[in-house]
């Protein structure tokens, strides 16, 4: 008879190209059998999935934890956020070394490796490169010696994070050369600075105006010149946050071309319209780019269930609601972003798999392989097979919750999806064989997240 530690039994495993009946058999931190839903196993635990999904954890390649930007820093730590982050199924995130002004993006990287050894799940890091220079090819290399193969860019955030289009093409080339993706967020800042002129002339600043201050022709264009680089370079490049159908099909287009060029996008952006901005507590759903209006959500939707968004990543930004509300008569002040590490799952399988929009098989694709496979994490993480880790959802399908921020665990006061009822919810996660939610009870295992080295990543080649 087989062995193992735990055996997950009973239920639907879904991976990104096959779903099925099967028997998951755990060994240590490892998955070592995927067998017939018959087979027997001697095992310590058994976990009953019976009419539930098995999904491999979700793998959230958009995650901002405790991100100092201009004059906030978000609420949480990693301890927290990675709490939230397995409650709601998410047992690996890619978070951020953002270097401030005159920051060595090293040292930073150094740091950021050190505050997130209290993670209760794996973690993987992007580098970020702010300031032109000449040492950028040194340290894209350094970057990839310490297992970072994603460089995140800004086109936009004057005086911070801008960089221009030749620091793209730079970068691009260096990261080609260590099979690495440059990570890019894409808006033309000379457009935002303009609408953002415009709209204080106008007196709509403030959060109620926000998404008048950064239109999709900034988005559109800068998607468009980033491209641009990438095929110029014949380096691959990933759009995060993308929110409008246009600048995904721009993506498209240019993969038809032979650009190897990816596109996420976000819970918020294919949920949430710009008529929060009509809430007397607009400033919640402040965020950059902006949630776009009804129309142009429906589209990006359809894109998604088309097959032209490879990722959805949470750009979760733990903010409350009080630094959320300090400067909401001026969007140029206050903090963007929204928490979202937790509900990123729920989320997106109500809205797309329970709604018959998508198969389950695509939802892994979206939310846990291809985030694994486009940081250079997969086959540890992203899918279930013999030798990946054992990170596993056992995930109820049929399940409705009402969110509710009360409920969540990430260190915050609201939630920018407060009342609304979802239709999948994960009931037992397991990460690196530890049973961390336990029949809907979340079992802190304390800080045993591991760093996770970014191999080659050659996705789309
Ligand atoms: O509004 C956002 N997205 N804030 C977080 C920083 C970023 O741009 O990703
Ligand atoms: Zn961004
Ligand atoms: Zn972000």
């Amino acid at each position: 008879m087989i062995k193992g530690d735990i055996v997950v039994r009973g239920g639907t495993v879904v991976t990104d190209s096959w779903s099925g009946p099967a028997t998951v058999v755990i060994s240590g931190d490892r998955i070592s059998g995927v067998l017939d839903g018959a087979a027997e196993v001697d095992a310590a635990r058994t976990v009953d999935a019976t009419g539930m999904l098995v999904l491999p954890g979700g793998v959230d390649a958009h995650c901002h934890v405790g991100l100092p930007l201009g004059a906030y820093t978000t609420r949480d730590t990693f301890s927290s956020a990675t709490i939230g982050a397995l409650a709601g199924g998410t047992t690996t995130i890619v978070d951020f070394a953002i270097p401030g002004p005159g920051e060595d993006p090293l040292a930073v990287l150094r740091r950021r490796l050190a505050e997130a050894e209290t993670s209760r799940c794996d973690y993987a890091m992007h580098g970020c490169i702010s300031s032109p220079d000449g040492s950028i090819p040194a340290t894209v290399h350094a970057f990839a010696e310490a297992g970072v193969r994603t460089v995140k860019l800004f086109t936009t955030y004057r005086d911070l994070l801008m960089v221009d289009l030749p620091t793209v093409r730079q970068v691009m080339t260096a990261l080609s050369d260590v099979d690495g993706l440059t990570y890019v967020h894409a808006e033309a800042n000379d457009l935002v600075e303009e609408a953002q002129r415009e709209a204080e002339r106008a007196g709509r600043i403030g959060a109620s105006g926000h998404a008048g201050t950064r239109p999709v022709a900034a988005e559109e264009r800068a998607v468009a010149d980033v491209l641009g680089a990438a095929e110029h370079t014949g380096a691959p490049v990933y759009f995060v946050h993308q929110s409008t159908p246009g600048a995904v099909d721009l993506v498209v287009a240019a993969r038809q071309r032979g650009v190897r060029a990816f596109s996420e996008s976000c819970p918020h952006y294919l949920t949430l319209a710009a008529d929060r901005y009509a809430d007397p507590a607009a400033e919640r759903w402040v965020c950059c780019p902006p949630l776009r209006d009804r129309s142009t959500v429906d589209e990006l939707d359809r894109r998604l269930e088309m097959g032209f968004v490879d990722t959805v990543g949470s750009d979760h930004c733990c903010y409350d609601s009080v630094q959320k509300a300090e400067h909401a008569d001026d969007v140029r002040q206050m903090p963007n972003g929204m928490p979202g590490v937790e509900t990123r799952l729920p989320v997106v399988f109500d809205r797309f798999v329970a709604s018959g929009r998508i198969s389950a098989e695509r939802f892994v694709a979206l939310t846990a392989a291809m985030p694994a496979r486009l940081n250079g994490l997969y086959p540890r993480k992203g899918t279930i097979a013999p030798g990946s880790d054992a990170d596993l959802v056992v995930f109820d399908p049929a399940a409705t919750r009402v969110v509710t921020a009360g409920a969540l665990h990430m260190q915050t006061d609201y939630s920018p999806y407060e009342g609304r009822e979802v239709t999948g919810w994960p009931v037992t996660v397991l990460s690196r064989g530890r049973v961390v939610v336990d029949r809907g009870a979340v079992r802190d295992p304390g800080p045993v997240g591991e760093f996770v080295a970014a191999g080659p990543i050659t996705a789309g080649g």
